[in-house]
């Protein structure tokens, strides 16, 4: 079983996915951090990220290493473990430069993307997250879920994450509003797909959120 759960930043994607996967024995697959690799990758070999043809031959040499479980997520590059290194707000701030307008980039990450997808099928399934994963990633999947939360709960919720007093309301309002507008240029970015069911999370809890979601995959594995 394949579960696409696509969305925008600070809607609980990835908390959601996780816990997921987790509850249904499911094997999962953060995309986003795929895309955040090789960000890292081209700003530590001192590439412009706007040299999209540089950027994507490091996408194509990048020996990436993504774990598929749940609750030990490490992510390797060329040998190096940067796990937490991708979630430095350098990464952030450079990520949609790599990732929404690089095609090549993106193929070369959609094809590994469907690589591990096709390995997981063996093993059970897997809950993928991401943006474009029921569009183009993986069409197929049984379950395709868009989760949506308003820009309040978003910016609540990413203002949890970060240490308290690191960035005020307006800084935090203008980096969900441009990564937004950064990200709405990936190509297909949650365009809805056939048969997505949109779950708004913004008056649900994280455990509402993901019973819903399981719940939907039971249906859809019922369903003939
Ligand atoms: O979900 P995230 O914030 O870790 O994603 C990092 C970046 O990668 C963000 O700019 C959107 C982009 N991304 C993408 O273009 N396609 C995906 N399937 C996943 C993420």
């Amino acid at each position: 079983m394949i579960i696409a759960v696509d969305g925008p930043s600070g809607s609980g994607k990835s908390s959601t996915a996780r816990g997921v996967a987790t509850r249904l024995g499911l094997q999962y697959l953060d995309t986003g951090a795929m895309y955040r690799a090789v960000t890292w990758s081209v700003l530590e070999h001192g590439i412009d990220p706007a040299d999209t043809e540089t950027a994507a031959a490091r996408a194509r040499d990048l020996q990436l290493a993504i774990s598929t479980d749940p609750q030990h997520q490490t992510v390797g590059a060329d040998g190096t473990d940067i796990t937490e290194a991708i979630r430095d707000p350098r990464i952030s701030e450079s990520v949609s430069k790599v990732a929404a307008t690089n095609l090549a980039v993106r193929a070369e990450l959609i094809r590994r993307q469907q690589a591990i997808i096709a390995a997981a099928q063996q093993t059970g399934g897997i809950v993928v997250e991401g943006r474009d994963i029921a569009t183009v990633v993986a069409p197929e999947a049984e379950l395709k879920v868009v989760l949506t939360a308003d820009q309040e709960a978003r910016m609540a919720r990413r203002k949890a994450e970060l240490a308290e007093g690191a960035v005020s309301a307006e800084q935090l309002r203008d980096q969900i509003v441009r990564r937004d507008a950064d990200d709405s240029t990936v190509a297909q970015f949650l365009v809805a797909s056939d048969g997505a069911v949109t779950v708004d999370s913004t008056h649900l809890s994280l455990e509402e959120v993901i019973d819903v979601i399981c719940r939907l995959a039971k249906e859809a594995e019922a369903a003939p």
